[in-house]
């Protein structure tokens, strides 16, 4: 069963591109000096950067970029990147909701190596917890490889529990596990 309010944010997003605008942050960044970082919803103009640090990060299994320019289309302002004030992209991150439902997913996050543990992660789910909430999401899902400290210990310090593993999720014997985050 669905809620009034995830109704209503499937109708805005298929039917208006939201208004463009951006979060400010100040994070201490490595050695303590102070770096400024926007969060912004994707444009088009990212795609060369974001497929980038995708094949970086992800290899063989990365996302095509195709697959990117169909989520700007769908995601909206759920799909954020990270931008450095010399207009670099950082890293990025997307969201959805579960059709008919009040839980939504983090179906994917990636930082560039050279920018991690700077807190552009942490700054990139900050804002897309707080749009998913906005929106009526009563929970916050994720999979994760179990063995992938950097992103358990990261989810893990954002309150995200382990629910259950899935052993073959992709594939026999390929284990994932999913966690979860409740709004209140
Ligand atoms: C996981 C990932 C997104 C974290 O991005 P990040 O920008 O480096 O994370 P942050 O700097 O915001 O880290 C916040 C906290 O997460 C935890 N964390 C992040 N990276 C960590 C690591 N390598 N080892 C242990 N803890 C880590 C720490 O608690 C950290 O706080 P601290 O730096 O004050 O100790 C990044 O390592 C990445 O892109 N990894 C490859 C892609 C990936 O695994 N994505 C998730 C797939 S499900």
């Amino acid at each position: 069963m669905g809620c009034k309010s995830c109704i209503i944010i499937v109708y805005f997003t298929l039917t208006d591109k939201m208004p463009y605008y951006e979060f400010n942050l100040n994070f201490q960044g490595i050695g303590g000096v102070n770096k400024q970082i926007t969060i912004r919803p994707y444009e088009h103009a990212d795609l060369k950067t974001i497929s980038e640090i995708e094949k970086e990060t992800f290899g063989f299994v990365a996302y095509p970029a195709f697959f990117f320019r169909q989520a700007y289309d769908i995601l909206s302002d759920l799909f954020l990147v990270a931008e450095s004030v010399d207009g670099k992209i950082l890293g990025y991150v997307m969201g959805a909701f579960e059709t008919g439902s009040c839980d939504s997913w983090i179906l994917s996050l990636a930082v560039a190596k050279e920018h991690r543990r700077q807190g552009v992660a942490h700054a990139l789910m900050e804002q897309l917890l707080q749009k998913l909430i906005a929106r009526g999401a009563e929970s916050i899902l994720l999979t994760v490889d179990p063995d992938n400290t950097a992103a358990v210990s990261f989810y893990r310090k954002q309150d995200f529990h382990e629910i259950r593993v899935e052993n073959d999720y992709f594939e026999p014997k390929d284990k994932r596990a999913v966690m979860r985050k409740k709004s209140t």
